[in-house]
This record gives structure tokens, sequence and C-alpha cells, in this order.
């Protein structure tokens, strides 16, 4: 146990010298940060402890290290029910932890789908008895994914769902959309898009462009994730409800929800970090890892993307982690499952933008705390006096080879493995629980 006599499931500590940074209140700066059974009892310069409290709380140098509000993944494939032998929640919870999650918000599209109140229950029970992080389910637009009838979404947000979404799958029904973001907006609930026209994407298993004709393989054009957005964003207007836009990924996309937030549209927005790492050019290795809906697309628009983040148009960073095991991955490329593990290789990526001078490391932040929290509406993303701690440390500078193989996730399917990588979780608080520590 690297903090040797400490209690996990109510920690006492103090944390001496860190770069706090939490975006919910504006703060940046040096301070220590004590915790009390859990709870954050205060943050300010140079701390005292009164001399009953030595002997109980562990003082703790960080020298700088960020501490930052638990980080929030809206968007995760946690697998449970249905497809146990890719993740669990219990796995999927364990390696948020390890990412530097407290809490991730779960896609709907398990087996059964989560189109009813039962499997919303059955998600937020197990993840209360055996979860590393809080659990947040997304509930389903239409019955079984299948895109014709629509759930009862009073239902499921009566069960704890805080968003619907038909993730995986587009809503390709213009009528049943429309009508889903009326009721959503009657319960304050936000639709999330995943943008894709079936009839445009149809045959493609890779993005279109020199890159698909160099290899012959079939591909997606940027507009099947376009044409959804403009038609989403219309919709949105028409009813005047809140739209989410998953998993953004092309230059028209980040152009199109601009000049919507220009008109006033209560639009948002998310990327994840393969859309701003990685290009198609990777899919010359043939490499499944690389497979993912949307596909990876061109230099142009990962540069569209950190733009994108860098003025406000993508609110959020979330992850896509959608694990699959090697059966269905090591299989000739159009046949292989689309989809990337992505929660414990987050946070080096995302402190590359600010590296890189896309982001302030403010701005870094929230996109992966406040921002997602307000969109969901859920008790994360900030870190003040009296709260449960919910809370993340990060050593920005330390450099490792990244190494899937020590993940806490179930699959395998990360295609940063073995790749070079600045800036780790140190320790995660979830819920005044210390869910993940290194030692350091
Ligand atoms: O690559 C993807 N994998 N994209 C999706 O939309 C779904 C996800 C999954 O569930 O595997
Ligand atoms: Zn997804």
């Amino acid at each position: 146990m690297p903090f040797g006599g400490n209690d996990y499931s109510s920690p006492s500590m103090l944390f001496r010298k860190g770069r706090v940074i939490d975006p919910a209140q504006g703060m940046d700066g040096t301070a220590d940060i004590l915790i009390l059974d859990g709870r954050l009892a205060e943050i300010g310069a140079h701390l005292e402890l009164s001399a009953d409290r030595h002997a109980e709380v562990q003082e703790i140098e960080l020298n700088g290290k960020w501490v930052v509000p638990g980080l929030l993944d809206m968007h995760v494939h946690l697998r449970e029910p249905g497809e146990e032998h890719k993740e669990t929640i219990a796995t999927g919870t364990a390696s948020a932890a390890a990412g530097g999650y407290a809490g991730v918000a779960c896609m709907p599209n398990t087996r059964p789908v989560n189109d009813c109140a039962a499997v919303t229950q059955f998600i937020i029970d197990r993840a209360r008895k055996q979860g590393s992080c809080r659990v947040f389910p997304v509930g389903a637009i239409s019955k079984g994914l299948a895109g014709d009838r629509m759930v009862a979404f009073g239902e499921l947000k009566d069960a704890g769902a805080v968003a619907v979404s038909d993730d995986g799958r587009p809503v390709m029904n213009s009528m049943l959309m429309r009508r889903a973001l009326e009721c959503a907006r009657g319960l304050d609930l936000p639709v999330i898009s995943h943008a894709e026209d079936l009839n445009l994407s149809h045959s493609g298993v890779m993005n279109e462009g020199a890159v698909s004709t160099k290899l012959g393989l079939h591909g997606i054009p940027n507009a099947a994730e376009e044409v959804m957005i403009a038609r989403d964003l219309l919709l949105a207007e028409l009813t005047q409800s809140r739209l989410h836009l998953a998993h953004v990924s092309t230059a028209g996309s980040v152009r199109l929800i601009r000049q919507a937030k220009q008109h006033g549209l209560c639009v948002t927005a998310e990327t994840a970090p393969q859309y701003f790492t990685l290009t198609d050019n990777e899919l010359m290795s043939l490499d499944t890892v690389y497979k993912v809906n949307p596909p990876l697309r061109s230099s142009a628009d990962v540069e569209a993307v950190k733009a994108g983040l860098a003025d406000g148009t993508i609110d959020a960073i979330a992850t896509d982690h959608a694990p699959h095991t090697a059966r269905e991955k090591d299989v000739e490329w159009g046949l292989a499952a689309n989809g990337m593990i992505g929660l414990e290789s987050a946070a080096p990526l995302i402190l590359n933008l600010v590296r890189d001078g896309v982001l302030t490391p403010m701005a870094a932040i929230a996109k992966v705390t406040c921002n997602p929290a307000a969109i969901l509406g859920v008790p994360l993303g900030s870190m003040f006096a009296g709260m449960k701690a919910d809370l993340t440390i990060i050593d920005p500078e330390e450099e490792y080879v990244l190494d899937c193989f020590t993940f806490r996730s179930k699959s395998r399917n990360c295609p940063f493995h073995g790749r070079n990588m600045r800036g780790r979780v140190i320790m995660t608080l979830a819920e005044g629980r210390v869910t993940f520590a290194r030692p350091f």
C-alpha cells in the first residue's frame, strides 16, 4: 500500500504545495489541501494542523504537482450488462480511477440496451456495490436502439439517467429525433447525438481520402458526420432543446457548431483524444486498433478540432472508451469491431494540448471537469470546502512509455500502447475514497 496505514475508505490527508487548478472557481495557484475523513476540509496557503490531528492526518508533499477536481468522462462504454467479456462496471470504473476519473457517463448500447428503468437501476446498483467511481447512466432514445419507437424518458430519468442517446448508432428518422428533443426538453435532459448519416457512411470502414484510396478500402466522407450535425442543429433550433454532439471529428462539424453557437443555440460538443492526436495515416499499418467510429480523419481535421477546443466551440473532452477483446479486433480490417479504450491514456494526451499551446491548464481541466458536469447536470467538477473529496493529482512532467498491459481495463485495444507519454495520474479520490494511488 503506497500510503501505508492510511484509511482508503475515508482518508485524512494534507497535500502540501500543490498547483490547485479549479476552473469552476477560477483558481490556479499554489495551495495546501486538507482532507478530513474523506471530506475536503480546507484549501489555503500554509495550512497548519492542530496537535491532535498530527497523528491521524497523512502529509503528502506535492512540489507543484497538479490538484484538480476529480475528472468526469461524459462518454464511455462499460459493456455491462451483457458483454462482460469486454469490460464490466467493476473493471471499467477501476480503469477510470486509474485514469484520474471520479465519474463516468456510460452509454446505453449494452445487452440488453439501457432503454428502461430496470437496466438503469441495475447499472446504478452495481456501480454502487462494485464501482471505483461515480457512474451516470445515459438512457437510450429508441427501444433497443432500433431507431423507431421512442423510450419513455421520464421513467429513465426517475431511475437515474442523466441524458439520452442512441450512441453507437445515429437516429436516422428525423421525426423521431424531433420528438426526442421535445420530450427531453420537458424533462431537462440533454440529447446526445451520434451524428452519422448511415446512407453516406454505408459500406465505409475508414476515413475517405488519400489513405483510403491507397489502401483500396471503402471510405466514410466527412459529410456523413456533418449532414447529421447540420440536421440536429436545425432540429435543436426548432425545438429549443439541449443538444450535445458526441465525438466531433471533422473540420466541417467544428465550423457548423461554431456558427450555431454564434447564432445563440443551446448546443454543446465533445471530442476525444484520438481525434486531436491521430490521423488516418496510422491506418497504413492496417492495425485494427486504429479502427473506430467516427474514423480517424486527416491532419486538417485534427487541426480544426484543436482550433475548436481552443475557441470553446468544443466544450468537453470525453474518451469514448470502447473496449473490445482481441477476438473482435484480430480479424481482417473490414470485419474488425470499431472502438478504442481511452480511460487510462487520456490525461497525458490532454496535457499535450497544454504543452502545444492549444489550451491553458485551466481550459484543459475545464473540458474534463466543470464543463461536462454542467452539460450532464451532475455533482462533480469543482472543489469546494465541505464537499466529499473528488479530486485528481497529476504529475504533468513524468515521462514514461505507455504499457496497456498494466491497465485495469479488461480490454487491450489501446492505440497508444508503446508510445512515449508525458504526464501521469498519481492519485484519484472519488466520493471521499482513494480509488487509485501510485507511489511517488
Ligand atoms: O468506435 C466506436 N465504438 N464507435 C461507436 O460509436 C460505438 C463504440 C462501441 O460501442 O464499441
Ligand atoms: Zn460511444
